[in-house]
């Protein structure tokens, strides 16, 4: 799955960098052409020249090759990668990462890198549990990078922890299963909803609920690197859409998720129903502010809105699949199968409130697929984006049945 595919490897000051060469040789190996980014210390700890003779390209690790005067745009190489890989990742560029601080040609590179990013971390293990380094490598996951967790063994120091950098191989086959599954859902239209809806209740109070829109975007953003074109309908939330095969529509309210949805899903091949869509909006929306002085106890009329997930159950036709979440406080599986049922989804993915780290804003959720047959898998607490391809997993899976 390599061949042809053009990955930036941008290597950091740490000792593994000398792995970085085995990383560099497998790649070409396997079909890749690649470019090596250094930072001013990774040269104190391997050569260019060893690098640029296996990679085949002179070395990059300034913003100006000496000599020539040439200037190397990180925005071309950017556009350029299909997916880039900092190994070793040290704590002061994760940090650089993690913040913007773009001082050097591999952390410019990687603002403006639009392909997916792998990180491999690599330090001593007191750095490696640093709040600090915690603290950064979740905000690289929550950007949706892949961090390639480090080993645990004999460290460069003699302590012994987590900390060694994963071994070239095993970086090289995170990248080939990476690729593979990207083709999976190629040719595919994927619709998402994320995120929550605001009910109006005059121009300055509204009605909500609690969703970040994280696990619904990780769900975009896997269904893009997966190869399908993705239409993300999302509530008001402060995410960033990287992915350029992902088209967005903000939307207000449910009803305005409601009309965006059902407008896309007839080319739609899977639905996917993330939005943690408000059941309810006020009858009359009061045109000016409610004041205090007016109204003592004001009574708000409550009317339902549309269900998104059951109005595209009853219009789904033969090949196209839905897939809704279940958000329960109680009664779990009881609950979800009910949704299941009623809305006519293929699929349905249950997140509880009483998980700890699960369901709204946290980086991490806990669910259990299950489908319309009874299947029901559960899964541990993982990172969002990794609950994302078990989801998308799960997709293919039911595809293939299907077929
Ligand atoms: O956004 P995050 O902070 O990352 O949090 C993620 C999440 C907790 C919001 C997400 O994992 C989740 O559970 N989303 C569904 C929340 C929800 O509203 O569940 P529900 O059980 O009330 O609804 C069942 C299904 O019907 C859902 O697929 C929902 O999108 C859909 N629905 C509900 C009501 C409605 N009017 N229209 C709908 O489409």
């Amino acid at each position: 799955m390599l061949t042809g595919k053009h990955i930036i490897v941008g290597i950091t000051g740490g000792i593994a960098a000398y792995k970085t060469a085995t990383l560099v040789r497998l790649l070409v190996k396997a079909g890749a052409e690649v470019q090596v980014i250094m930072t001013p210390n990774a040269r104190e700890f391997i050569t260019p020249v060893t690098l640029s003779t296996l990679s085949g390209k002179p070395v990059i690790s300034e913003f100006f090759t000496a000599n020539t005067g040439q200037w190397n745009s990180h925005v071309d190489l950017g556009l350029w990668a299909d997916a880039m890989v900092v190994a070793p990742a040290t704590a002061s560029t994760i940090a650089k990462m993690a913040n913007g601080v773009a001082d050097n040609m591999l952390v410019t590179t990687y603002l403006s890198a639009k392909a997916p990013v792998f990180v491999a971390p690599a330090m001593d293990l007191d750095m490696m549990r640093h709040p600090t380094t915690v603290r950064n490598i979740a905000l690289l996951r929550s950007y949706g990078n892949h961090i390639i967790e480090p080993a645990e063994g004999e460290l460069a120091s003699h302590l012994v922890g987590k900390g060694r950098m994963e071994e070239p191989e095993n970086i090289c086959k995170v990248l080939d299963e990476f690729f593979s599954r990207r083709a999976d859902l190629a040719g595919k239209r994927v619709l998402i909803t994320a995120g929550p809806t605001r009910e109006r209740i005059d121009p300055v109070r509204y009605i909500s609920n609690f969703s970040s829109g994280k696990m619904g975007f990780a769900l975009a953003e896997e269904c893009a690197s997966s190869g399908a074109q993705v239409t993300l309908v999302a509530g008001p939330v402060a995410l960033a859409t990287r992915h350029p095969a992902i088209t967005r529509i903000d939307v207000e309210s449910a009803q305005q998720m409601h009309d965006a949805t059902m407008s896309q899903f007839p080319q739609a091949d899977i639905t996917i129903l993330c939005a943690a869509v408000a059941d309810y909006r006020v009858d009359c929306v009061a045109e000016r502010k409610i004041k205090r002085e007016h109204t003592d106890e004001p009574t708000l009329k409550l009317v339902k809105n549309p269900d998104i997930a059951r109005a595209t159950g009853q219009a789904k036709r033969n090949g196209q699949l839905t897939v809704g979440f279940a958000l329960e406080t109680d009664n779990e599986q009881a609950n979800a199968l009910e949704k299941l049922q009623r809305k006519n989804l293929d699929m349905i993915v249950l997140n509880s409130l009483r998980d700890k780290q699960a369901g709204f804003q946290v980086d991490t959720n806990r669910v259990t697929i299950i489908t319309a047959d009874g299947q029901r898998t559960e899964y541990p607490l993982k990172p969002k984006r990794d609950v994302a391809a078990d989801i998308v997993n799960a997709i293919m899976q039911l595809m293939k049945q299907k077929s």
